[in-house]
């Protein structure tokens, strides 16, 4: 049984899907670990590191493999996979068709880190909760960074400077923890989301949770649900008074399979006063602020607007750990024995290896993929 482990070829893509600290447990279960050359430097970890760890290194990795890990969806691999091969991987499918129906000509197996299901058994699993917690500290970190003032109150000999107040917008995995990460650094802490859970979770942070007396708006599994043209507009003209007040504000609203909702309009932004900074995680799916370019600091009126690109991967090291760490228990669960042998089987039974599969032995199986791909034929 061998695992390959891809380096990323992603511009500004700096994470690794497998560090070295775990190798053993993997070799463990009873696999041979190869890794491409320099895949985990951008983390951290030299290829001595992968070897001492009991991995080889190797141009080759991919050759013979059962399972292929990465982080972004595995197109530097494609036309190396035999057919056969298992990949996993994030894999957006709204934004991975051609890939996906690639994938599926070349008779792999691929399962998608952004379909792991929402259950308290696959809590250990889930990449977009272990990455979206990065994201969400980083963004506090960048607000810090940039506002020229403290976040916390201050109380000297020479007076009293006031802390910092912070808007968090979003308030799930990353919201959370910027809210937290903010609150430790001492910044007053205002947070809005839309979901009903979302406010007792505010001020369990010990931040305020803004109330806009508007319907809440919960979908299914546990996310958001998208706003009407009408309630977004209500919800932007009531939370303009909180925006013009904050000395920063932090945004990570998403909802599931759909660009960013726009919370944060260029009107708004402008009314914020001099040095002002607005950190924006979710530019890279459209911005959550209008204006927001990722990977870009825009001046907007009297601030200065952060997009974020790869936010996750600006902290590749502890990014990687736990993304390596789903990994590695998504790998636990589909090793079976087979025949008295350990073998990578996963299965199909199982609600987390049926949920988060999207191409199977070459068919597509993730529906709305499927029902997409012959939409489009
Ligand atoms: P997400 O990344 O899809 O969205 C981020 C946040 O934006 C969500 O809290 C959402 O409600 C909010 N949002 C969407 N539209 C908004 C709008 N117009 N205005 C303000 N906020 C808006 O969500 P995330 O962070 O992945 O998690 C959402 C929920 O799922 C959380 O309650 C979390 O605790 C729960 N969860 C459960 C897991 C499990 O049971 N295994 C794993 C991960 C999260």
């Amino acid at each position: 049984m061998k695992i390959a482990v891809l380096r990323e070829t992603r511009e500004g893509e700096a994470r690794v899907a497998l560090v070295p600290g775990l190798v053993g447990k993997l070799r463990t279960l009873g696999y041979d670990v190869t890794v491409e050359p320099d895949a985990g430097l951008g983390a951290g970890h030299d290829d001595d590191a992968y070897v001492a760890a009991g991995a080889l290194v190797s141009r080759d990795a991919v050759v013979g493999a059962d399972l292929v890990v990465s982080v972004q969806p595995p197109t530097n691999a494609l036309g190396r996979l035999a057919a056969g091969t298992a990949t996993l991987s994030f894999l957006p499918p709204n934004q991975s068709m051609d890939l996906i129906a690639t994938l599926a000509t070349a008779g792999v197996t691929s399962f998608a880190m952004e379909l792991v299901p929402r259950i308290s058994r696959a809590q250990s699993m889930d990449a977009m909760s272990s990455q979206a917690l990065v994201a969400g500290y980083r963004c506090a970190i960048v607000a810090a960074e940039m506002l020229g003032r403290f976040f916390p109150l201050n109380m000297t000999a020479a007076g009293t400077v006031p802390p910092a107040r912070v808007v968090v917008l979003g308030a799930g995995v990353a919201g959370l923890q910027a809210i937290a990460t903010a609150k430790r650094l001492g910044a007053v802490v205002m947070a809005y989301d839309v979901r009903a859970a979302a406010a007792e979770e505010i001020r369990s942070m010990g931040a305020q949770a803004i109330d806009l007396q508007l319907d809440t708006l919960d979908g299914a599994g546990g996310y958001a649900r998208e706003m009407t043209q009408e309630r977004a507009a209500l919800q932007r003209e009531r939370l303009t008074p909180y925006i013009a007040a904050a000395d920063a504000v932090i945004t990570t609203a998403a909802v599931p399979g759909r660009k960013a909702p726009v919370l944060v309009t260029r009107a708004m932004v402008e009314q914020m006063g001099p040095g002002s900074v607005v950190v924006d995680m979710a530019a890279e799916t459209g911005g959550n602020v209008e204006g927001s370019v990722a990977g870009e600091v825009v001046p907007i009126g009297n601030a200065q607007v952060w997009g974020g690109s790869a936010v996750a991967s600006q902290m590749a090291g502890p990014a990687s750990q736990l993304y390596a760490q789903n990994v590695l228990n998504l790998i636990t669960l589909m090793t079976r024995e087979v025949d008295g042998t350990p073998a990578f089987a996963p299965d199909f039974e199982d609600e987390i290896v049926a949920t988060s599969c999207v191409v199977r032995a070459g068919s597509v199986v993730h529906e709305p993929t499927l029902a997409a791909l012959e939409g489009a034929n």
